[in-house]
């Protein structure tokens, strides 16, 4: 007698054996065929079960989304789409599932909207779309680790819990046990915050690039993986209050090697899903071009889910300049102006994403890596270029998702950081630490940070972000 979970089985090649399976009720068909499914793949193990051998009370118990543990043997199964399937000799009912609760009809197999389903967020997972989708993120969570544990970096843990803001840009939230309602205040009538746990501000990480900087300047290569946060009121379809980064920072490396490495860990993560997720991506690709037959025929993609990922595992990402963009996006035709929601007048600046997927899905058609911004637009620690008023700084476009990835050469020069530092009125005595870098043997050193949720959003084809994490948090949205 063997224990297996379904992916196992339907690869075996030894049938008529014994088997237990255990799993939840996909369907019930005649009285005698259960798509049974355990969540080890997207797909169903056929159960034959011979109702004249089993009571009636049992079988009746046998529900969508009851969990039930089969025992019988392995077969070749004559039904199609499926090699094998199980003759039933013994069923239990683990874990009734009344079908009348109205819960349940989001496991029924009419389809139903995303927005529905977000509503039952513990519940969506048993659903093939969320099966399928969970599992590729499962899959390029361990490919991340393993890109970079083959390539010699370390994995740092950065810390959740931090007093500095790594983005200067103010969107973060506070982490304090202080009472809310009656805070210690000092004589001029601010919080107190020396009477705080952690005796400051301290607020949840929006990066844990800073620290990751102090790592990579002594154990040359490293790479963060985990939770981030911005309190940020974007309610958009490519931006969470709670996501996941992966941030790698290396020694030594300048901008056209950061550059190398974010393209060639995309591919690897990318091809690693391809070759993993096979019947995961297919379930999703079916998916899409579903619902692509809804749309007008000018607004469907040309290219299939799987075509999209092996673009661009062939392709190189095309390297241009701000200024060079600019240029383009000036130069674009008046209907194609016309629109864009904000018109890019003039160089200086910031690009929205309606600009970045205009560059991307229409002028290049491939992937792009933007890089020398201008200074202003881009954060304090960026190193500044020699014409005074541009950045290393690159970011990575990619079709349907725009920005996926943001980094930079770091400014390793002393002088240069502090006067940077003054003017953008970042509080040199809290980021000593980070300015001591730059004093003792300091040297050229780049990184970036790739948006988790924007990988798996752009490898399942997934259109929002809400659906590519368990629990997404957006503003007004933290159920639990
Ligand atoms: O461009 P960002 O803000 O860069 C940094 O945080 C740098 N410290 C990274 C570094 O150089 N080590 O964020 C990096 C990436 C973005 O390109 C995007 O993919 C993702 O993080 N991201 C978000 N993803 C989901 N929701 C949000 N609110 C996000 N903000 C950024
Ligand atoms: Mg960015």
């Amino acid at each position: 007698m063997q224990d297996k979970t379904i992916v196992e089985l339907l690869k075996s090649e030894k049938t008529h054996v014994d088997v237990t399976v255990r799993g939840w009720v996909r369907s019930f068909r005649s009285n005698r065929f259960i798509a049974l499914n355990d969540g080890s793949t997207i797909k169903t193990l056929q159960c034959v079960v011979d109702f004249e051998n089993f009571e009636e009370e049992i079988l009746k118990k046998v529900t969508i989304g009851a969990a039930i543990e089969v025992t019988g043997t392995l077969v070749e199964s004559q039904g199609q789409g499926q090699t094998v399937e199980i003759q039933v000799s013994k069923l239990t009912v683990l874990g009734e599932a009344n079908p009348e609760d109205v819960k349940l009809t989001i496991l029924s197999p009419k389809r139903h909207s995303l927005e529905t389903l977000r509503e039952q967020a513990h519940l969506r997972i048993r659903t093939n779309t969320f099966g399928a989708v969970m599992r590729t993120r499962s899959k390029l969570a361990f490919a991340v680790h393993e890109y970079f544990q083959k390539n010699g970096f370390n994995y740092m843990h950065s810390p959740i819990i931090t007093g500095s803001d790594a983005e200067g840009a103010g969107e973060m939230f506070r982490v304090s046990n202080l009472d809310a309602k009656n805070p210690p205040l000092d004589e001029n009538g601010t919080v107190n915050y020396k009477e705080d746990f952690f005796e400051k501000e301290t607020n949840l990480t929006v990066s844990g690039q800073l620290e990751a900087e102090t790592y990579a300047m002594a154990l040359g290569k490293v790479y963060t993986f985990g939770p981030t946060f911005r309190a940020e009121n974007s309610n958009t379809s490519r931006h969470l209050a709670e996501f996941w980064m992966i941030e790698p920072e290396v020694a030594f490396n300048d901008l056209d090697a950061n550059m190398d490495l974010a393209e060639d860990f995309i591919k690897y993560v990318v091809n690693y899903a391809l070759e993993n997720c096979a019947d995961d991506l297919e379930f999703l690709e079916n998916r899409l071009l579903e619902e692509e037959k809804n749309k007008p025929e000018a607004e469907r993609s040309e290219m299939k889910l799987r075509e999209k990922l092996q673009f661009i595992l062939e392709n190189n990402f095309k390297r241009v300049t701000y200024t060079e963009a600019i240029d383009i996006l000036k130069r674009s035709k008046p209907n194609q102006k016309k629109k864009f929601k904000y018109i890019i007048e003039e160089w200086g600046a910031d690009l929205q994403s309606e600009h970045e997927r205009f560059l991307v899905e229409k002028h290049f058609k491939c992937p792009v890596i933007l890089f020398d911004y201008p200074a202003n637009i881009k954060s304090f620690y960026m190193r500044l270029n020699d014409d005074g008023k541009t950045v290393r700084a690159m970011d990575v476009l990619f079709p349907g998702i725009g920005e996926i990835v943001g980094g930079s050469e770091r400014e390793e020069r002393y002088d240069v950081l502090l006067q940077k530092m003054k003017t953008m009125n970042i509080d040199e005595k809290e980021l000593y630490w980070y300015l001591d870098l730059r004093k003792f043997g300091t040297a050229t050193h780049s990184g970036f940070g790739l948006g988790f949720e924007r990988l798996v959003q752009f490898t399942t084809g997934m259109g929002n972000i809400r659906d590519v994490i368990p629990y997404p948090r957006t503003p007004g949205n933290a159920e639990f």
